[in-house]
């Protein structure tokens, strides 16, 4: 037996019991205060691989994490029960004391951030340069997740199909990426999910069907990938659906007539697309109570606008534009009293307009130009008194003048009739009107007479098209006055770093029969971007001052009689992209250097005497 002197075995099991207690306590104390405990292995495992893969970190906090306390480290959350870690909360776009501060992250993506089998929340958006996959581990190892938001980086490769046994998915934001591929169709196991977005991405193929087994879904955003085929027939099914976008795709084949059974819809885009066949919605009232944004622009549409579309009483912007819809304008329209913003361009619209359009009381924007509607205007329209846009140019109005009521909508700043059949005289009566015009197009009509001086008066203006008329007079030294005293205003703002735009920044006077000379003053128009006197009858030297011009990005001069030499001050229009001087009475060496000999020969030919790059060398 054991000596009295030893240790009584007892009563040491006793005090290792005692010591196991203790420890065990400290354990279970750390354990509830997990946010400062060692964290579990495998989290520490894979926040560390984590770190390993991120070269750069221009937020500084991958810095910070240091030790084995990886519920302390920033970004990191863990469950106060079990000490794993429940969340990576690290986007590129945070608040740090207070204000808003976008970082980046520069490395790839640790496949063993699926270690982390606890995880509920992953937030890596908005790093930029993070690259890597999505791991298809992810499917297997991370049964808890909720939220994965990867957007804005440039993660490649495919959504992997494993993402389909993460039943606890509820939202998905993995847009603005280089993914590609096609979209797994076991996306549509995802029960719980409410929000997608992949958009602008390069993923390709069709929409899987089973995406409409998504009953939960909120958000459902594809746009700009390359997805083909059809819009799955049962699109209808997603009842809770409120923005839809799978715009700028390739999709093709009709609209879905399961699409009127989105009942919570509220904005749906389409656009840019190559669907084809009848708009299908609505048929009866009541449908898609809550459809506000409806774009259906740029796809291959046929037939009419359906007469029932004034049932979608919810709608404040619409773009049916770039179709080839036919038939008149529905007189239903006129219920969308919450209308804002109305595009119609660019299909075989014909017809009036309906004189129910007054009723529009909310509208903004109006653009019905490059269809074929006929005159008169009906006279109801002077009652759209919030009018800013309107844009009725190149259709059949054949309207001869500018109605006078037209210039009479107080908020109206936008006028484009190009193409309206206007003729005779620039109206006096424009000059009386009390709105302030900040474009104004004319073009492509039959006006005659001369550029009115107290055009110079509009201040706001700044896109003027009088282009494709018969207009003759010399140019008005006044069109240096466009914006003049804003101009001077604006000097002394942009001096002090807030580069106010204003004074006018598009003229066109080109294909008209105007003679005389630039006036001086032209260099005055600093704020200037495009310049089109060409195919007129200008004479005169090039005027010095125009290089001062120095917004100047298109300059066509050509089919005038400008006489005399390029100056050299044109060397400064650094941000020039398109010139041509060609076919006037040039002369003279070409000023060597950029921009102007970068430009090609045809932007110089037809001179009387140039010489110089980009055309032959000047003989000696
Ligand atoms: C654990 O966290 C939950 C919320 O996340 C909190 O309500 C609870 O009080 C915490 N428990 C302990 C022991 O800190
Ligand atoms: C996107 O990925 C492709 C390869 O799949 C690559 O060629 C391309 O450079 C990537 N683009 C960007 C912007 O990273
Ligand atoms: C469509 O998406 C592409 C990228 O996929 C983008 O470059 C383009 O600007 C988008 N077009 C429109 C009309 O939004
Ligand atoms: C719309 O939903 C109703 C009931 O939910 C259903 O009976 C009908 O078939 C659906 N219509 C279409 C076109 O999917
Ligand atoms: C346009 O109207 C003018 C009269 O205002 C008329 O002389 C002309 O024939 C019309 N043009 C067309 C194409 O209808
Ligand atoms: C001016 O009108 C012409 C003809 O209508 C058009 O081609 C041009 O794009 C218009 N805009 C500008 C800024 O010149
Ligand atoms: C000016 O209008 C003409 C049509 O008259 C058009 O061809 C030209 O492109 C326009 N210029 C600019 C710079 O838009
Ligand atoms: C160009 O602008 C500068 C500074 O505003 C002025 O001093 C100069 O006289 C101008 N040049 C011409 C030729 O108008
Ligand atoms: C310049 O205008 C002429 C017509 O005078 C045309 O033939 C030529 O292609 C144009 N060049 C450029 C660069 O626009």
């Amino acid at each position: 037996m054991r000596s009295p002197t030893s240790i009584n075995p007892d009563k040491m099991g006793c005090q290792l019991l005692w010591v196991f207690v203790i420890l065990t306590l400290i354990t279970i104390g750390e354990g509830r205060r997990s946010i400062g405990g060692a964290c579990n292995p495998n989290d520490l495992k894979g926040l560390r691989s984590f770190k390993a893969g991120i070269r750069s970190d221009s937020s500084g906090r991958l810095a910070k994490w240091v030790g084995p306390s990886c519920c302390k480290w920033e970004g990191i959350y863990c469950d106060n029960t079990t000490g794993r870690v429940t969340e990576i909360n690290l986007p590129g776009f945070f608040t740090l004391d207070g204000a808003p501060f976008q970082s980046s992250m520069e490395g790839w993506l640790s496949p063993s951030i699926t270690l982390l089998t606890s995880l509920e929340v992953i937030d890596l958006s908005g790093l930029i340069y993070l690259t890597g996959n999505i791991p298809p581990s992810i499917g297997f190892r991370l049964p808890k997740l909720r939220k994965l938001s990867l957007f804005s980086n440039r993660l490649s490769g495919p959504v992997p199909e494993t993402i389909g046994k993460l039943s606890k998915l509820e939202e998905i934001y993995l847009h603005e990426n280089n993914l590609s591929g096609s979209l797994p169709s076991s996306l549509g196991n995802l029960r719980n999910l409410k929000r997608l977005d992949l958009h602008s991405n390069r993923f390709s193929g069709a929409i899987p069907d089973s995406i409409t087994d998504l009953t939960n879904l909120v958000s459902l955003d594809l746009h700009a990938n390359s997805l083909t085929h059809r819009i799955p027939e049962k699109i209808g099914n997603l009842q809770v659906l409120e923005e839809l976008d799978l715009s700028n795709n390739s999709l093709c084949g009709r609209i879905p007539v399961s699409i009127t059974n989105l009942t919570a819809i509220s904005a749906l885009y389409l656009d840019t697309n190559h669907l084809e066949g009848e708009i299908p919605f609505p048929s009866s009232s009541g449908q898609m109570p809550s459809l506000g944004f409806l774009r259906l622009h740029a796809n291959l549409l046929t037939g009419r606008i359906p007469a029932a579309f004034g049932y979608l009483t919810s709608l404040q912007r619409v773009s049916l534009s770039n179709n080839k819809l036919e038939g008149p304008i529905p007189s239903s329209l006129g219920k969308l009293s919450s209308l804002t913003e109305l595009y119609l361009n660019g299909n075989q619209l014909s017809g009036q307009i309906p004189g129910s359009i007054h009723q529009l009381s909310a509208l903004l924007i109006l653009s019905i130009s490059h269809n074929m509607i006929q005159g008169p205007l009906p006279y109801e329209m002077s009652s759209l008194q919030d009018l800013q846009t309107i844009d009725l140019s190149f259709n059949r109005l054949n309207i001869s003048s500018i109605p006078k009521w037209l210039i009479g909508l107080r908020s109206l700043s936008r006028i484009y009739l190009a193409g309206c059949g206007l003729r005779g005289e620039i109206p006096e009566y424009l000059q009386s009107t009390q709105i302030s015009l900040q474009e104004l197009d004319l073009s492509a009509n039959h006006l005659t007479g001369s550029i009115p001086e107290w055009l110079g008066s509009f201040t706001q203006l700044y896109s003027l098209n009088l282009s494709g008329n018969s207009l003759v007079s010399e140019l008005p030294t006044s069109i240096t006055n466009f914006g003049y005293l804003d101009n001077t205003f604006s000097r002394g703002i942009q001096q002090i770093g807030k580069g106010v735009q204003s004074g006018i920044q598009y003229l066109n006077l080109s294909h008209n029969s105007l003679k005389g000379r630039l006036p001086t003053s032209i260099g005055q128009l600093v704020s200037m971007q495009s310049l089109d006197l060409s195919y007129n009858e200008l004479g005169s030297d090039l005027p010095v001052s125009l290089a001062n011009a120095s917004s100047l990005e298109t300059l066509k001069l050509q089919k005038n009689r400008f006489t005399g030499r390029i100056p050299d001050g044109f060397l400064k229009l650094g941000k020039l992209q398109e010139l041509n001087l060609s076919d006037n009475l040039l002369v003279g060496k070409i000023p060597f250097g950029s921009p102007l000999s970068d430009f090609p020969k045809s932007s110089f030919i037809g001179n009387r005497g140039l010489c110089g790059k980009p055309l032959g060398s000047c003989k000696a």
